[in-house]
């Protein structure tokens, strides 16, 4: 297991979960096993990522241009939401797990829209860690509807254009009420962020692993961590070496 230290550890993580259909083809199973792989890959890490004292942590688990999958597809990850959500209800919160989403959260079926406004409810005073599920997730529309309510609300007079600013669109997006991303981690070897957190992303310090999300383990997220404390996060300034 690679060392990591206690100190310095990154407050909030970002996962991009991806790699489950590879690793179901190489399986020759079918999509939606290896998504159903990738929901026990989410038990571990979310276990793990409160064991050491994360913040925060946010999953990418399906994002807006995900609905255009085949149909199939897209009712098996919601089936599978919907059975994470009941499975996990008790662990989370007993462990003192927050449990947050963002996204076009009234895209999703009502069953598990349910579920998942039952639950963030319920653990809403939950403060060991935040655990935050992007669903139907894209970070330019996330934007999109911020610069939609700013524009209805100079229209209306209740805001002055000229006091738009980056803080001003930070306090308002739903993925930075735990603040912007200390490290963003990708599985399955593509080195992008397919909409993921565009606005936070913008200091985050970026991880890329070939490990498929099915197979991504402990081990795998110290790899990260610690590779994240090597790093010198300057923010544009100089800082002696
Ligand atoms: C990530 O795995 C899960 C979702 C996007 C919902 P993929 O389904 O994208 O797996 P690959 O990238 O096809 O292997
Ligand atoms: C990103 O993976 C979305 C999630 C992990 C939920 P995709 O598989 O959808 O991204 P692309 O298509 O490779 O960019
Ligand atoms: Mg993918």
């Amino acid at each position: 297991m690679p060392l990591i230290e206690a100190r310095n550890l990154p407050r909030h993580v970002g996962i991009i979960m991806d790699g489950n259909g590879r690793w179901a083809e190489r399986r020759r199973e079918d999509r939606s096993a290896g998504h159903r792989a990738g929901s026990s890959s989410v038990r571990r890490i979310v276990r793990v990522s409160r064991r050491i004292g994360i913040e925060a942590l946010t999953l990418y688990a399906f994002s807006f241009q995900n609905w255009a999958r085949p149909g199939e597809e897209v009712d098996s990850l919601m089936a599978l939401l919907h059975d994470y959500l009941l499975s996990e209800r008790a662990e989370i919160l007993e462990q003192g797990i927050r449990l947050a989403a963002v996204g076009e959260l009234d895209s999703l079926p009502e069953p598990v829209r349910m579920l998942l406004d039952a639950l963030c409810a319920a653990s809403a005073h939950n403060s060991r860690m935040t655990l935050t599920l992007a669903l139907s997730y894209g970070g330019q529309e996330e934007i999109a509807c911020v610069a939609r309510q700013f524009a209805r609300e100079a229209r209306a007079g209740t805001l002055d254009p000229e006091h738009i600013d980056a803080h001003l669109f930070a306090s308002r997006l739903p993925s930075q009420r735990v603040g912007a991303p200390d490290l963003i981690i990708r599985t399955g070897g593509e080195t992008r962020l397919s909409n993921f957190l565009l606005f936070g992303s913008a200091y985050a310090e970026l991880f890329f692993s070939d490990r498929l999300w099915p197979e991504f383990s402990e081990a795998d997220l110290f790899e990260a961590i610690a590779s994240y404390q090597g790093r010198q996060r300057r923010f544009g300034q100089v800082v002696e070496y």
